[in-house]
């Protein structure tokens, strides 16, 4: 019997999803992403662009040095500068990988690099070979691949491999190529670039059609080994296909796909909420996998039909995605080991014994306040790093009066350093005059250009989750806080906002 091809999956949710409009992480939070990336099992996490920020760079290296077994990559462009860095960032990791990157349509080297093809020719080969002298795990990619010429794409790929990559990436760099015309682009690659059966072949596919997944399973058929993907299909523009589906996709056609893989399907709804909650981004309801209604029965036939038999409406469990009906409640009275099996059985059980007590600590705070502590509490609570980041302001106390016939008043003491300074503002509602009060402590003439609240649970003790977006000095810097008080969530998220800037 034929064994199952293997696919290994790349997750650039940290690099091509952080360039989703308006997200950007701390280094905490990229870590505690990463981590549950490794917990989920991709094989490599794309961890940003080690050149374009010193954040970047940190994240890429503290990544680099934490994961015990994912490797672990940096993008670069095809620059020797983009390459050291890229090494300086990645080298510490159990699993290093440079990919470095040079375009090759028609469109984006006339108008974006003003290059002839002589020279992305010989610029991608020199730009692999440069890298390779750091390390053996070389991945290139043309960018704009399906709007390239394929004659001129062979001679770049053939190239490369010459050079030494061992890994050559074939993107849909603007979502354009569609199921059936990808998988003959691909069948051309293979059929024409000499050295080709010694590499992996991987896409990367954007999402602006809606076709990110399909041409992603039509590569695989077609004998793409990697897929490069996003958790939620975050992303440039439209997104990045979307791991999880693919990855449910190859389990639950298993009989037609045949591939292998090393994700734990069991770990994708905890993985979605994270990245949901600190990125920002809410997950629509009726997103495949991992909406609030992937896995929910509304009309009276169907339910009669589940109740009966669950294959008739269901392809695939709950459970099997991680959606568990936990009937363990934490609650006040719950001890530390109760807690930390808990988090155990979610997977997010912190690094060290400072963070679970800190962890445990919070955990208790919010137990006073909220009945029941639920799964998605946790995941919110624990993947909450805001205390563990140095801040410039930080909240004592807020006061607020508000009515519909009243002007709205907010009174905030922020500690700032060592002292604790108190402003009251006016606004047109409890949080506007809060943000004031806060913009007048800190100094900064902020503007409010987004804000969204989600109640993580249901129930009238809810956690709810602040997201907001601030501009200043014509950058967004986004902010997040929870608490089972809205104003207290809003305030908190204004502070993490503010915390960010400089
Ligand atoms: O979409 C794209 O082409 C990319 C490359 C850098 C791989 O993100
Ligand atoms: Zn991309």
């Amino acid at each position: 019997m034929e064994m199952a091809r293997r696919i290994k999956f790349l997750d650039t949710t940290l690099r091509d999803g952080e360039q989703t409009p308006g997200v950007n992480l701390n280094l905490q939070e990229k870590l505690e992403i990463a981590l549950a990336l490794e917990r989920l099992g991709v094989d490599y996490i794309e961890a940003g662009f080690a050149i374009a920020s010193v954040g970047d760079f940190e994240a890429v290296s503290g990544i680099a040095k934490a994961l015990k077994s994912t490797g672990v990559v940096s993008l670069s462009r095809a620059l020797e500068k983009d390459i050291d860095r890229a090494w300086e960032a990645v080298k510490n990791a159990v699993s290093p990988r440079i990919h470095t990157f040079l375009a090759t349509s028609d469109i984006h080297m006339k108008y974006k690099l003003k290059m002839t093809e002589a020279e992305v020719l010989e610029n991608s080969a020199k730009a692999v070979a440069y890298a390779k002298k750091y390390t053996n795990d070389v991945q290139f990619s043309p960018e704009d691949a399906t709007r390239s010429r394929p004659e001129f794409l062979y001679k770049v790929l053939e190239g490369a491999i010459k050079a030494g990559a061992t890994c050559l990436n074939i993107p849909d760099t603007v979502g354009y190529t569609n199921p059936e015309e990808y998988t003959k682009f691909l069948k051309g690659i293979m059929e024409n670039v000499s050295g080709i059966e010694k590499v992996d072949i991987s896409v990367h596919c954007h999402n602006d059609l809606g076709l990110a997944v399909a041409n992603s399973a039509a590569a695989a058929l077609a004998g793409a080994s990697q897929i490069e993907g996003c958790i939620n299909g975050l992303g440039e523009r439209g997104g990045n296909a979307a791991i999880e589906e693919l990855v449910m996709l190859f389990n639950t056609r298993r009989d037609y796909f045949d591939l292998e893989h090393n994700v734990d399907t069991t770990k994708i709804h905890r993985t979605s909420k994270l990245v949901s909650s600190l990125t920002g981004v809410m997950v629509q309801p009726n997103k495949p996998i991992v909406g609030a209604n992937a896995f929910a029965h509304e009309s009276g036939i169907h339910q009669h039909g589940v109740l009966e038999e669950r294959s008739t409406y269901e392809i695939m469990t709950p459970e099997s995605v991680g959606l568990t009906s936990n009937t363990m409640v934490l609650g006040k009275l719950s001890g530390k080991h109760a807690f930390v099996q808990r988090l155990d059985e979610l997977g997010i059980t912190p690094a060290t014994d400072e963070e679970v007590s800190k962890a445990f600590g919070k955990f208790k705070a919010l137990a006073d306040r909220k009945k029941e502590v639920l799964d998605e509490d946790l995941i919110a609570l624990v993947g909450d790093k805001s205390d563990s980041v140095a801040k410039k302001f930080e909240l004592v106390s807020f006061q607020i009066s508000s009515g519909n016939r009243m002007i709205n008043t907010s009174t905030v003491q922020l500690k700032v350093a060592d002292d604790v300074v108190t402003k009251a503002a006016t606004g047109d509602g409890p949080i506007d005059a809060s943000y004031q009060a806060i913009a007048d402590i800190c100094g900064y003439g902020f503007k409010l250009k987004e804000y969204t609240i989600r109640a993580v649970t249901g129930g009238h003790d809810a956690l709810g989750e602040v997201h907001i977006k601030i501009e200043y000095d014509g950058k967004i810097y986004m902010g997040r806080g929870i608490s089972t008080d809205i104003i207290e969530s809003s305030i908190l998220a204004c502070l993490s906002a503010v915390n960010r800037i400089g």
